[in-house]
């Protein structure tokens, strides 16, 4: 009997789901069999999985998190993690693993790929969208839409007190959700980690909008931009103008995967099938164009995803 293996890995995304159900119906419509490794690549090296089949995967297309769990396994930055990882692989005859997971996970997928012959496919799955090899990652069209929910009340807000909100989202070390988020809210400034901001610009910025009237605003600020709680006070000081802080946090990562996270799952846990079965392995398959393609795990895991800026400049001229 072929075994495929499958787990999730690194910060959960809704969709991942969609994408286990996926990969576990069309693997076992091939004549696979598949283990589901728990927690990601940790029970890859505890050798702790489950068998799962057409029906463990019913019922979860539109529940966010991840029915295996998902874990950042520190073991596995190890070369000794990685080797009983790979032994894993082998005891078990797996013959195709499938990784679904963000950018941690391909670097893992990398590493491990060195130590085995089991072929690897990853299906990028994380709100951060930073995976190079694909426009979209699966959950981030989730976390955006959860994001724009939210801000659109506190614009509600902003506007009776007539105050400025920073409105912080994740991202720690990128800046694709805070960029769409930003532009889909008409945000009047947007904070990036790829950008260093300038308090002065963000304070003309206000002081200029309070001049045509715009008595209110929103900064949307990615995490990893910096301290907004000192951001917030220091614009408060220099404008006059009363400043809130509100972090969105954790609920960005939860909730049901919109349609479309829930069918880039499905699409990308069936480009990633048929590559294992067509030996084609040590990808991470993605969205290029609008079409489902693939990328090298290597070519993945040593480029950076540009972010372009220029739609920076396009959120200012919305925001006048
Ligand atoms: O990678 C997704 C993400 O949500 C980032 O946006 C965020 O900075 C990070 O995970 C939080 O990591 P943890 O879940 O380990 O706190």
């Amino acid at each position: 009997m072929k075994i495929m293996g499958i787990l999730t890995s690194g910060g959960d995304a809704p969709g991942m789901n969609a994408a286990i159900r996926a990969v576990v119906r069309i693997a076992y419509s091939k004549g696979y069999n598949v283990l589901g490794f728990e927690k990601g690549w940790e029970g890859l090296i505890t050798n702790t999985f489950r068998q799962l089949t057409p029906r463990s995967v019913g019922g979860i297309i539109n529940l966010g998190g991840t029915i295996l769990l998902t874990s950042r396994c520190s073991r596995f930055r190890e070369k000794d993690g990685i080797r009983e990882a790979a032994k894993t692989l082998a005891l078990n005859k797996v013959d195709g693993l499938v990784f679904i997971g963000g950018n941690g996970s391909v670097k893992g997928a990398f590493e491990l790929s060195k130590e085995t012959d089991t072929l690897i496919v990853g299906v990028p799955a994380t709100i951060d969208n930073d995976v190079y090899g694909t426009d979209e990652t699966i959950g981030f069209d989730t976390a955006v839409n959860t994001a724009v929910a939210e801000i659109d009340k506190i614009r509600d807000t902003a506007i009776s007190h007539e105050r400025v909100f920073i409105v912080e989202v994740m991202g720690r070390k990128r800046g694709f959700l805070a960029l769409t988020i930003g532009l889909t809210v008409g945000a009047e400034v947007i904070l990036v980690p790829e950008e260093k901001h300038e308090t002065h610009e963000i304070i003309e910025t206000i002081r200029e909008n309070g001049a045509k009237g715009k008595r209110s605003g929103i900064i949307v600020a990615a995490e990893g931009v910096g301290n907004t709680h000192k951001l917030a006070r220091k614009i408060e000081r220099k404008t006059g103008a009363e400043v809130r802080l509100s972090i969105l946090g954790y609920a960005q990562r939860g909730g049901n995967p919109t349609a479309r996270s829930r069918l880039l799952a499905s699409l990308f846990a069936d480009e990633a099938v048929r590559l294992l079965l067509e030996k084609h392995g040590n990808k991470v398959v993605g969205l290029g164009d609008g079409k489902i393609t693939s990328v090298d795990l290597k070519k993945s895991c040593e480029t950076e995803k540009p972010l372009d800026l220029s739609l920076l400049k396009l959120a200012r001229v919305l925001a006048t």
